[in-house]
């Protein structure tokens, strides 16, 4: 409770606040952690294997089915009081910059506005060859190809090897160089450089919080931790801010 209390007076003291989420405040919705097992049929992939543009090149067609799975997921996934309570607390605290390495558009869904999406978004499709966002029927067996180019068209996220847009990465760099309060929620924090985000916080002598129920790598560095899922710690914290 000391916690909470602690973190309340700090949102109500600091003009700019910086929130990174991961996929544990997801998790609450349904949706698989990345570091969780995959379920069924993608059981024997490892997202690592998967989420590349080797794999896209080597094999579209599976891997445009395991996006096609998981934004059928995520249709079928609600935000949750994690993601509502978040939006409240932006909305109440007026200067809450939300970066999220989730491709889901939870947040969107549960009402945050302005959300830097620093690995991109499940529901987005670019041309394969301009990179550029097309509008396809995306709930095919093989990728659609482009309606400009004819080329294949890819998931509109970030693979891993590939840099972060860098209009995502412009703003979350400003808004973790700006902060005097960063919150990072559900993430294991072993993801670059989106892990490095904290640290340009704590650099800067800003404190920095973890709300997560399992201990992760930024946990020393951690000023403050609430040991608990993202759902009943961002509800608690907006009670208290409320109280
Ligand atoms: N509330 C808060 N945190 C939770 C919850 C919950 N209910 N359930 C699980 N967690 C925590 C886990 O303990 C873990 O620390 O969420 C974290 C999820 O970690 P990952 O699965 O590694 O997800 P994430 O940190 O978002 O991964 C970062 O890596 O795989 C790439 O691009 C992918 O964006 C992803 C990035």
């Amino acid at each position: 409770m000391k916690d909470l209390t602690e973190l309340a007076r700090a949102l109500r003291e600091a003009t700019h606040v910086c929130v990174l989420t991961g996929s544990g405040i997801s998790a609450e919705s349904g949706v698989p952690t990345f570091r969780d097992a995959q379920q069924g049929l993608w059981a024997r992939h490892e997202p690592t294997d998967l989420a590349t543009p080797e794999a896209f090149a080597r094999d579209p067609d599976t891997v445009w089915q395991w996006y096609r799975w998981r934004r059928r997921l995520v249709a079928e996934a609600e935000p949750n009081p994690g993601h509502h309570a978040l939006a409240e607390l932006a909305s109440w605290h007026g200067n809450l910059a939300l970066i999220t390495q989730n491709v889901d558009g939870l947040h969107q869904r549960a009402g945050h506005p302005d959300v830097i999406e620093f690995h991109g978004n499940i529901h987005r499709n670019l041309c394969h060859r301009e990179g550029k966002p097309v509008t396809v029927d995306d709930d095919t067996e093989r990728p659609p190809t482009c309606p400009q180019c004819g080329a294949p068209v890819r998931p509109g996220v970030v693979w891993f090897g590939e840099s972060i847009p860098q209009k995502a990465l412009d703003a979350a760099l400003d808004a973790a160089g700006s902060c005097e309060l960063f919150i990072a929620i559900g993430t294991s924090a072993t993801v670059y450089p989106a892990a490095g985000l904290a640290e340009i916080a704590r650099d800067n002598g800003r404190s920095v919080v973890e709300i997560n129920p399992d201990a992760t790598p930024m946990s020393d560095h951690a000023d403050l931790i609430l040991r608990a899922p993202a759902g009943e710690a961002l509800s608690a914290l907006l009670q208290a801010i409320k109280d």
